[in-house]
């Protein structure tokens, strides 16, 4: 299971910028198979990782692989979001540096049963940590046109949002969308064959985001992570899709602005300590052969800041 777990996306790069220290800690966010932790603690033999997933699957196999680790290592069943509680539990005030490797593992999507993927028949699940009750088929089937819309619009850029959500809305009134594939046709009913993978992939990734409210987890994270990375303390994040990446960038440049800047009354703006100076001007993305390697990396977009 671990080697093809999941193939660490922009390995190097993150090792080389997250500037790894001997006795630093470090927090993964998003552990997945484990390989970005592995790296981390290869990279220097007295540095700590505390690790995250909310997946099960993903923390049994990370378990195995990081074994020859565990005395540096920390692995806790969670969202990152609880980045704080945590590390109260663990009596650490600060940390080294930070990776967030956002959004699913090759493992999930491949995963038939757990739903992420219209190319398997399965039932409409989503959750990335199946002990939580709200799914994908409460989104399908609970929301209403408007609001199936909206998500569809703002978490999927589908320019069609409007069409498929009553498409959606009118499938319902016969029977409750259970399946991948059954939600599927009803979208591939409406939309020419042409458009329908990309479509597909939209509509996948709006419902997916909002299931596991992945927006507003990046956000809460972002905001507490300036709070417990220690000065010269590196945060590294990796996105795979524009909206992740636009609140990644945004925040950035928010941070390392010393103007609280408000665009409705430009001439109040005061001015502030800025809290990180940024490393990478311009996202960092994988070179051609990691891309051949491994096509999930081709839209992967990483940032790095650190903790002034
Ligand atoms: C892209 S994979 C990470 C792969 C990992 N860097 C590796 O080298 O194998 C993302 C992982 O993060 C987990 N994840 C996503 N959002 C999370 C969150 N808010 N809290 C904890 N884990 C999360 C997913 O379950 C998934 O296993």
């Amino acid at each position: 299971m671990t080697s093809t777990y999941h193939n660490p996306v922009l390995l190097h790069e993150c090792i080389t910028h997250l500037n790894i220290r001997p006795n630093g800690i470090y927090v993964d966010g998003t552990l997945g198979g484990g390989g970005h932790t592995e790296a981390i603690l290869k990279q220097n033999s007295s540095c700590k990782v505390l690790a995250f997933d909310v997946d099960q699957d993903a923390i049994k196999s990370a378990q195995e692989r990081l074994l020859p680790f565990a005395s540096r290592i920390i692995i806790e069943q969670a969202n990152f979001r609880q980045l704080r509680q945590i590390l109260d539990v663990h009596k650490i005030s600060a940390i080294n540096g930070l990776l967030l490797d956002l959004g699913v593992s090759s493992f999930q999507l491949d995963h038939s049963q757990k739903g992420f993927s219209y190319r398997f028949d399965a039932p409409l699940k989503m959750q990335m940590n199946d002990r939580e009750s709200f799914s994908a088929r409460d989104v399908v089937n609970e929301y209403d046109e408007e609001q199936l819309a909206d998500i569809f619009f703002h978490l999927g850029e589908e320019k069609h949002s409007r069409r498929i959500a009553r498409a959606i809305t009118k499938s319902r009134t016969q029977q409750p969308i259970e399946t991948t594939t059954q939600l599927a046709r009803v979208i591939m009913n409406i939309i020419p064959e042409r458009f329908a993978k990309k479509t597909l992939s939209r509509i996948f990734q709006a419902i997916r985001i909002q299931v596991n409210d992945e927006l507003n987890n990046l956000r809460q994270t972002l905001n507490d992570a300036l709070e417990i990375i220690d000065y010269g303390g590196r945060l590294a994040v990796i996105s795979y899709h524009s909206l992740e990446d636009r609140i990644v960038k945004d925040f950035y440049r928010n941070e390392a602005s010393d103007k609280i800047y408000d665009p409705n009354y430009p001439e109040l703006s005061q001015s502030k300590q800025p809290r990180l100076e940024i490393v990478t001007r311009k996202p960092i993305v994988s070179a051609e052969n990691e891309v051949h390697e491994n096509p999930r990396a081709r839209s992967a977009k990483l940032r790095v800041a650190v903790r002034i």
